[in-house]
């Protein structure tokens, strides 16, 4: 697997709040996330004050030149580094920038953090991060069917997983 090293991860920060919201409330973001409601700017700001301070999650930004290109939720979930991911990528960003963001967010992740397992969980409409999944080298470990609900139909969930174990194998070739 081609390693790209352009980019960095950051910790997001109120002056980041306004930028996200505008990437997560874009159509072509938002139909691909569980709740799929137009967020406004208070309860985003609710949602950061909360999860800022929690802990077990890391609110991240993934920039190219000092401009953010995307937006990465690492949440530890389970005890010895084990963390479930959410991310997009600027709905304008060029080809390749989702490709660059997962490459440094799983250095930054197994690398930084020292985690063992990152899982990332995907509608089973959402074709590209499926594929995105797999060709980051995570493993497909299932599919939750009928799992979620978006008020009109069920759609199945799934589920991908990727050891640092594996992540060093793929990256030392
Ligand atoms: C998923 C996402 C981050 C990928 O970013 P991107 O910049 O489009 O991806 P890249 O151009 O770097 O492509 C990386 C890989 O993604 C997959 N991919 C990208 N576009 C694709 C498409 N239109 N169809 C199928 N696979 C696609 C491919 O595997 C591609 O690798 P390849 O170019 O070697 O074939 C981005 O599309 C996004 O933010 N989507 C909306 C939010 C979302 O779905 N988040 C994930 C929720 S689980």
């Amino acid at each position: 697997m081609e390693y790209v090293t352009h980019g960095l991860i950051r910790r997001m920060t109120g002056n980041d709040l306004e930028q996200v919201l505008s990437w997560r409330n874009h159509p072509d973001v938002r139909r691909f996330m569980y709740t799929q409601h137009e967020i406004t700017l208070a309860e985003h700001i609710r949602w950061f004050d909360r999860a800022s301070v929690d802990t077990a999650r890391h609110l991240l930004i993934f920039e190219i030149d000092g401009e953010a290109q995307g937006f990465i939720n690492l949440h530890e979930i389970a005890p010895g580094g084990i963390a479930d991911w959410g991310f997009y990528a600027a709905p304008n960003a060029h080809k390749g920038t989702g490709r660059q963001l997962g490459n440094k967010l799983l250095q930054y992740a197994f690398g930084e953090l020292g985690f063992h397992k990152i899982c990332g969980q995907a509608l089973a409409f959402n074709e590209r991060s499926i594929q995105f999944h797999l060709r980051l080298g995570f493993e497909q470990e299932g599919i939750l069917r009928d799992q979620h609900f978006d008020g009109q139909q069920y759609h199945s969930v799934v589920c991908f997983g990727l050891l640092a174990t594996d992540w060093q194998t793929t990256t030392e070739r």
